[in-house]
């Protein structure tokens, strides 16, 4: 068995009175690996990781578990996270404009994250920040590092964001959408130099989009209105889809011959909202293949390297399915 450096467990995010928005995600991030998390807008990707880091809206909170490493992360103080985060988690997120201080150059801050997680000295801490500039594809770091974020473009604030990220060597980041707001050929450098950079620090790489999910990930996990449905190695999730949910997601995408590319497709129907009432499976409404059975809620059951949540799961191939 692999060592899990993340282990989600039933993990909750609730805006009170029981309005829950993540209703109970088992996740696993083994060293090294890369994980994409994927499902429809609002399914609870972007609370699952802000619960992680502890960084959840006001109004919200988190329970069940998520252990890193040997480190309880859920229920834990400020203090103690703040330490964590930056040096064990680091994050990305979607729009680096908003992550970086608007005010402060950019060798500045990488400085900055750089006297918080490690003992280097001042001019040690300045040498360091152009290192990482460069490391992340930023020419000329040494006339970059003295400017704004807002002199920079979208792909080069989130390269400052990644080498930001990395900065405190975690062991695990988590990436947001960190793609999504680049031009195509941007968004491609980006997710090629992300790749280099995390080939030994374990990645939870959070899209909407199945193409990317096919080019950066080991293993992927499919989220349905807050609760993982279905989780196994790239290729097999992406060839054999087991619960109906996946493979709905992958056979509305218009070319054949490259099922697993292109932003997710709507599927009839609507996903349940926050703190509605869900009895049974939550795909049920939306599902051709359920049965009365599907009014119990089916657990996440393990076998092998793969996990699913329905009652029916389906056994053949994505290419065999009717279009
Ligand atoms: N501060 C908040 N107050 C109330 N509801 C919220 C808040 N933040 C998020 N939600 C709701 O929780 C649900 C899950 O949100 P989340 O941001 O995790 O979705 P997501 O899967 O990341 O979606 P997307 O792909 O659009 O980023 C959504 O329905 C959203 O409207
Ligand atoms: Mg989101």
């Amino acid at each position: 068995m692999t060592e899990q450096l993340l282990e989600a467990r039933d993990l909750r995010v609730d805006f009170g009175q029981g309005r829950e928005a993540v209703r109970g995600v088992d996740l696993t991030v083994a060293r090294g690996e890369t994980v994409a998390l994927v499902g429809e807008s609002g399914c609870g990707k972007s609370l699952t990781a802000l619960a992680l880091m502890d960084l959840l809206p006001p109004g919200a909170r988190a329970s069940g578990s998520a252990r890193l490493g040997d480190t309880e992360l859920i229920g834990r103080d400020e203090r103690t996270m703040r330490r964590i985060r930056g040096d064990r988690i680091g994050m990305i997120f979607q729009d680096p404009m908003s992550a970086l201080n608007p005010t402060t150059t950019v060798g500045t801050q990488i400085a900055e994250v750089l006297a918080i997680h490690t003992s280097m000295g001042r001019r040690e801490r300045r040498r360091r920040a152009l290192e990482l500039l460069d490391s992340v594809g930023i020419p000329d770091p040494a006339v970059r590092a003295k400017q704004m974020p807002h002199e920079l473009s979208g792909g080069m604030r989130q390269r400052v964001m990644i080498s930001i990220a990395l900065a405190g060597s975690p062991e695990l980041l988590i990436a947001d959408e960190p793609t999504t707001a680049l031009d195509v050929t941007v968004q491609a450098q980006v997710l090629a130099l992300l790749r280099e950079r995390t080939r030994d620090t374990a990645l939870l790489f959070i899209t909407h989009d199945m193409g990317v999910v096919a080019e950066i990930a080991d293993r992927v996990a499919v989220m349905y209105a807050g609760s993982v449905v279905e989780s196994g190695p790239v290729a097999k999730v992406l060839e054999a889809p087991e619960h109906p949910y996946t493979a709905a997601l992958l056979r509305s995408v218009p070319d054949p011959d490259r099922p697993a590319i292109g932003d997710l497709p709507t599927i009839p129907g609507q996903v349940p909202s926050v703190g509605e009432h869900i009895e049974g499976c939550p795909f049920r409404p939306r599902c051709a293949s359920a049965t009365d059975e599907c009014a119990t809620a089916p657990a996440l059951v393990t076998t092998g390297e793969s996990a699913v949540a329905c009652w029916n799961p389906r056994t053949d191939l994505l290419s065999e399915v009717a279009r």
